[in-house]
């Protein structure tokens, strides 16, 4: 049988991937979970998970859907798990998956369900996040040291509130955020509102810079946060190239923050900072604010001159993204 250049790409990456997987032996033992999920699950269900990845360029929502089940997250709640959210799968339910800020996103969830449904011992937590991280590091961004055994939530009963994600440009009334979710995020500045929004999270200014990095990649559509063009020269069906120098297949439309929106890198900064960007490119508030506010700036110019201290902060917030109100069985 002749292969496709595209299936020998697919073959030979995942044998590499998934022989780097073991050879960096992540933080789990053969059996580390309710769910028994041992390496070999994990294994299979990221060599599907690439597949899924690399035929249907799906990486950027696959990244914010495991950023929105994460998101969630209040650190001052106390009370037994999962009451203060984060990334425990509750996404996937109903009511959270029709909040607002998750428009869109119950396709991704649909897409990874093949994946829950090969390897059932591995939790929804941990596939949501898995795909995330693979998305990155298949994109040419940094390699995420992911840490897998996650718990599962088990109903709409342990679904977040609405109100806990961040907006990104303000009301008709000119604020950002609100009193709903479990802590109030109103704020009449853009900063102010991300401050609110991530520190609930426990985290700090330079991970909210590294984590914004994340708009390198992907698009905003206006039938999901209703912003941004129906489309652009960058989203029109346009060329566009994965990391690997191969051309993409996507479907058209949407508003991107980067020329180059499949791959990941630091062009989401030099573009943000550049007064002569090409207009069609998107800059909301929450990412014009990067380079604004005192506190945010210097990070923000430190990513636009290194793209290699941007991938350090990066994948080091990501991991601990993707770790916030996460139960691993047994407690590691
Ligand atoms: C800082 C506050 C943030 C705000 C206000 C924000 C807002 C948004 C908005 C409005 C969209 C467009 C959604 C759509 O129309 O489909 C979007 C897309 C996206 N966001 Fe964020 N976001 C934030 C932080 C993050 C973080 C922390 C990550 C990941 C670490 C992330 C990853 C993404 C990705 C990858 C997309 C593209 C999705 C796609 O192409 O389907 N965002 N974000």
């Amino acid at each position: 049988m002749k292969l496709s250049p595209l299936t020998l790409f697919v073959l030979a990456l995942t044998t590499s991937d998934v022989a780097a997987f073991v050879h960096n032996k992540p933080a789990i033992s053969s059996r580390v979970s309710p769910l028994q999920v041992t390496r070999a699950d994990l294994e299979g269900a990221q060599e599907m998970i690439d597949k899924i990845l690399l035929e249907r360029n799906c990486g950027p929502v696959m990244v914010r859907l495991a950023w929105h089940d994460a998101g969630t997250y209040d650190a001052s709640i106390k009370e037994e798990w999962p009451a203060a959210g984060g990334a425990v799968g509750s996404i996937r339910f109903e009511p959270e998956i029709n909040h607002g800020a998750n428009a869109g996103l119950a396709g991704a969830v649909k897409l990874l369900e093949p994946v829950k449904a090969a390897f059932p011992d591995v939790s929804y937590a941990d596939i949501f996040q898995m795909a995330s991280a693979r998305s990155i590091e298949l994109a040419g961004g940094p390699k995420i040291d992911m840490k897998y055994g996650r718990c599962d939530t088990t109903g709409p009963h342990q679904c977040s509130k609405e109100g806990n994600l961040p907006d990104a440009e303000p009301s008709p009334e000119g604020k950002y955020g609100g009193p709903g979710g479990t802590a109030s995020t109103e704020d009449k500045t853009p900063n102010g509102h991300l401050r609110k929004v991530f520190y609930r999270m426990g985290l700090n200014d330079e991970e909210i810079v590294a984590l914004s990095g994340a708009h390198t990649f992907g698009r905003a559509y206006k039938d999901r946060s209703g912003l941004g063009a129906t489309e652009t020269k960058f989203t029109n069906g346009s060329k566009q190239v994965r990391a690997d120098g191969t051309e993409a297949k996507y479907n058209p439309g949407g508003s991107s923050w980067t020329e180059r929106w499949l791959v990941f890198d630091n062009s989401y900064f030099t573009t943000m900072a550049d007064s002569k960007a090409d207009p069609e490119l998107l800059k909301l508030s929450t990412d014009k604010t990067l380079f604004d506010d005192d506190g945010f700036k210097p990070f923000a110019e430190k990513f636009r001159d290194s793209q290699d201290a941007f991938f350090e902060s990066y994948a080091k917030a990501h991991k601990k993204l993707s770790e916030l109100g996460s139960k691993f069985e047994p407690v590691e």
